[in-house]
């Protein structure tokens, strides 16, 4: 795969239904609109790196149905290379079924299927594809032993590593001393690292606190707000662009994707961080996760645009 990005992860369709508000349980809300969409943070983030112009494989499971092939159809359009992405026959596709409110927010539920059933066995068949990846794309959708084994593989053959752990898990503080960048978002940070991330002052030492576990490079997503960054040289807030959001589910993906891209591309994760910053932006201006993600002549667009 040359210098590529190898994303290991979920695949999902995800069932849209965009609502005025998000209903609170018990509550039944009517009038709403559906759309079905291709997601799961693996597939979304292969998506957006793909977009953005990397060569990018995809490793992961879905069911032996129709959402599978929609699946597989979608990764195909956007010249991901799909030879690692099976059928499974004991489980469906993963199902997410996300509720959209008029100010973008979401409510995400899961049925995860088959990407849970993606064991080590199947990582240690990748572990010629581990090695000639330029870096490998991880989020905590898939099962977590799987994670630990992929990054065993990727630090015995020196591919660098991207871990995005999402959803969150404890057990995340395990692998960031060998992540080469960590994304995180407030809340994941509070979960990995036990401290609060309320204010500025918090963030900024919680992000050090998983620095000092050894990820190269930290970075705290804030949503409207932008990142931080915590590494070696640097420990910064990064402003991101005031956009009008009509749904913010993915934008987590669209930064991650494009930051992989980005970063392998140039090394510079300033440069990364920006053009992923635009990218994240870009999505949430559209409805759906993977159906929003832009391509690199969009992102360009939009940063010549705001530079002016
Ligand atoms: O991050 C957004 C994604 O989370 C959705 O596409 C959904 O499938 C869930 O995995």
């Amino acid at each position: 795969m040359g210098n590529g990005i190898l994303v290991i992860g979920s695949a999902n369709v995800d069932l849209v239904v965009k609502l005025d508000k998000i209903p609170n349980p018990g509550e039944t809300i009517g009038d709403g609109q559906f759309h079905q969409f291709c997601g799961g943070k693996g597939a979304n983030q292969a998506v957006a790196a793909a977009r953005s112009g990397q060569n990018v494989v995809f490793a992961g499971l879905v069911g032996d149905d129709a959402y599978g092939d929609a699946v597989i159809e979608n990764l195909k359009a956007a010249s991901i290379d799909t030879q690692y992405l099976h059928k499974e026959k004991e489980a469906h596709t993963g199902i997410a079924l996300i509720s959209v409110s008029s100010s973008g927010e979401n409510a995400i539920s899961i049925a995860p299927g088959a990407n849970k059933k993606l064991g080590i066995k199947r990582i240690d068949q990748l572990e010629s594809v581990i090695a000639s990846a330029s870096l490998a794309l991880l989020q905590l959708e898939i099962p977590f032993e799987t994670c630990v084994r992929v990054i065993e593989l990727a630090g015995q053959h020196g591919t660098r590593v991207m871990l995005n752990p999402a959803p969150s898990d404890r057990r995340a503080t395990e692998l960031i001393g060998s992540t080469d960048l960590l994304v995180v978002n407030e809340h994941e940070a509070y979960d990995i690292s036990g401290l609060p991330t309320e204010s500025d002052a918090e963030i900024a030492l919680a992000a050090e606190w998983l620095f000092d576990r050894g990820a190269k490079h930290v970075i705290v997503t804030l949503g409207s707000r932008g990142v931080f960054l915590k590494d070696e040289i640097r420990s910064e807030f990064l402003p991101t662009f005031e956009v009008e959001a009509v749904d913010t589910t993915g934008a987590g993906d669209a930064f991650c994707g494009t930051l992989a891209c980005e970063f392998s591309r140039t090394d510079s994760i300033e440069e990364g961080i920006k053009y992923a910053l635009a990218a994240s932006a870009i999505s949430v201006t559209r409805l759906g996760a993977q159906e929003a993600l832009p391509t690199r002549k969009e992102v360009h667009a939009f940063l010549a645009e705001y530079s002016r």
